[in-house]
């Protein structure tokens, strides 16, 4: 039996995740949902933005759905981002984000990437100090070890979608030994895998740009946490932006699905939230974690049904209840 721990956060991840919740339990008339808390809210109840009783239900479960969370813009004391702490703790150590053209939302056809994030260390770590008044640093890990785990993953998503082609992203011109240990590490990996021939590099600026000019032709992009966080937000513009962006975190045995997008503050409650990027990350955690493939591709063309069929997005008062019974009739 298939178990689900749905941590529904701030804002409109309390909207998204019961949608996408509606759209699994058709699917998988069997799973079992268990609900835990997180973020802001959270924090200010319990003084924790992640409850260590959140924490065990995941590893119970082995598999969640995340909504979003509200983070303060500034530093408050004993807080740190929810979504941060929950890859960290349960060693979430990729984030999937796959970016394809939709019916509608979609400025472009032909698109179809996936961005392999690093979601462990990198300018994340979480080590940033005061050095001096005035002087604040944040440190870069590096390790070689997360480098070979993000490959090894790479190598299996590079088979299952029949890669035509990796891009390592990196900037190893500027950051020599941080960068250099990234590239070096994946590169020997993948060349042992047997994906040389498609294996090639950018530097993440220039990546910036092609994925602009050019995004049909990227395949799988395999880059470090911040890079991979910045470059994964501009790659959703062509899925029709943040609504449509879903994700995986990725560790061993265990997965979190999250649509990229925050806790949309500016239309919470509006009924205008579009649960497509949380329906599609429930896609994810169907193929990648749950092996289930069929019923993973069996969702994605009813979004693409729906989407076809309608013509169009009316982001209104009912958006969120309209897609979600529109991606049910569609299954
Ligand atoms: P955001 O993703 O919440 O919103 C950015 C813009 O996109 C807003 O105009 C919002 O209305 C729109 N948007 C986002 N998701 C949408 C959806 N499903 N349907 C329709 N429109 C959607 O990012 P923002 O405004 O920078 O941050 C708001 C809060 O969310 C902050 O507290 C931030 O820390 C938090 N945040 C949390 C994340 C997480 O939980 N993983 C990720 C990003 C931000
Ligand atoms: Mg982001």
């Amino acid at each position: 039996m298939h178990r689900l721990c749905a941590i529904p956060g701030d804002g409109i991840g309390r909207e998204v995740v019961p949608a996408a919740l509606d759209v699994l339990k058709k699917l998988l008339p069997n799973v079992k949902v268990e609900e835990a808390e997180a973020g802001w809210e959270c924090f200010e109840r319990h003084g924790e933005a992640v409850p260590e009783s959140t924490l065990a239900r995941m590893r119970d479960c082995g598999a969640g759905l995340f909504g979003a969370v509200s983070s303060p813009s500034g530093k408050v004391p004993g807080y740190r981002s929810a979504i941060l702490t929950l890859r960290q703790a349960l060693d979430l150590h990729v984030s999937l984000r796959p970016v394809r053209s939709w019916p509608v939302t979609s400025p472009k056809a032909g698109i179809d990437l996936m961005i392999l994030r690093e979601n462990s260390e990198g300018l994340y770590s979480g080590r940033e100090h005061w050095e001096a008044e005035g002087v604040a640093v944040a440190e870069r890990v590096i390790s070689k070890a997360a480098c070979q785990r993000l490959a090894q993953r790479t190598a299996e998503v590079a088979k299952a979608r029949q890669a035509r082609r990796i891009t390592l992203v990196h900037k190893a011109n500027i950051l020599p030994l941080t960068c250099g240990l990234f590239r070096d590490t994946c590169r020997d990996l993948l060349m042992g895998e047997g994906w040389g021939d498609v294996l090639d590099e950018r530097l993440v600026d220039v990546a910036a740009l092609q994925l602009v000019e050019r995004p049909e032709a990227f395949d799988l992009i395999v880059t470090t946490n911040l890079f991979g966080d910045i470059l994964s937000d501009l790659a959703c513009h062509w899925s029709g932006g943040l609504g449509m962006a879903p994700s995986l975190n990725w560790g061993d045995g265990i997965a979190l699905a999250e649509p990229v997008h925050g806790s949309a503050p500016d239309i919470v409650g509006s009924g205008r939230a579009n649960p497509l990027a949380a329906i599609l990350s429930v896609a994810l955690l169907l193929r990648y974690h749950w092996r289930e493939e069929t019923l993973a591709t069996r969702l994605e063309a009813a979004v693409q049904r729906y989407l076809e069929t309608t013509g169009h997005l009316d982001f209104g008062v009912d958006t969120t209840r309209t897609i979600t019974q529109g991606v049910i009739d569609a299954l």
